[in-house]
């Protein structure tokens, strides 16, 4: 039984997270998005709604599981008894704090392992602050993210 732990903010989840999520099923017994608490960020969507957006997205995968989770993400990793953290690589901008953050957690956590991904090409340019940007700018940001999460996009910003 392999199971992965996919962090993140995901605020909000797109379709590059989202095809993230669809790999990594087939790769792992269980995958395990963690939605973090940020405390540096202000985020557009509760924890408790990125969750749920999260669950409603990926309701057809049958070994996916969401939960948040506050404080370190290698505190996470042991109480989800993970065996390792699944971590998104876009472009080679992403390596470098990609690599910064596995090398320290792995630091504080021998045995936690990163494992990186590459999202489909037609979608890893996304990013869910260009999403936001797109958004606040009544930009048509709809492609970039699951039906849910458009919806949920619009009722926040009321339009
Ligand atoms: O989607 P993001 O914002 O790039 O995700 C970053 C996240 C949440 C994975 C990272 O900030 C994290 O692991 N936060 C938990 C706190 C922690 O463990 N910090 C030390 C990591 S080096």
């Amino acid at each position: 039984m392999k199971r992965v732990l996919y962090p993140g903010s995901f605020d909000p989840f797109t379709i590059g997270h989202f095809d993230l999520v669809a790999r990594a099923c087939k790769l792992f017994d269980e995958v395990i998005v963690g939605v973090a608490v940020n405390p540096g960020k202000n985020p557009l969507f509760t924890l408790q709604e990125r969750a749920d957006l999260i669950a409603a997205s990926c309701k057809d995968f049958a070994n996916v599981k969401v939960v948040s989770f506050e404080g370190l993400l290698i505190d996470a990793v042991q109480n989800l008894k993970a065996d390792a953290v699944l971590r998104g690589l876009r472009a080679f901008s992403d390596f470098e704090y990609e690599l910064q953050m596995a090398l320290t957690n792995r630091s504080m956590l021998d045995s936690c392992e990163t494992i990186f991904m590459m999202p489909n090409a037609n979608t890893s340019f996304i990013s869910s602050h260009m999403v936001k940007e797109i958004a606040f700018l009544h930009g048509k940001f709809e492609p970039y993210v699951p039906a849910s999460v458009a919806d949920a996009i619009h009722k926040k910003l009321e339009f």
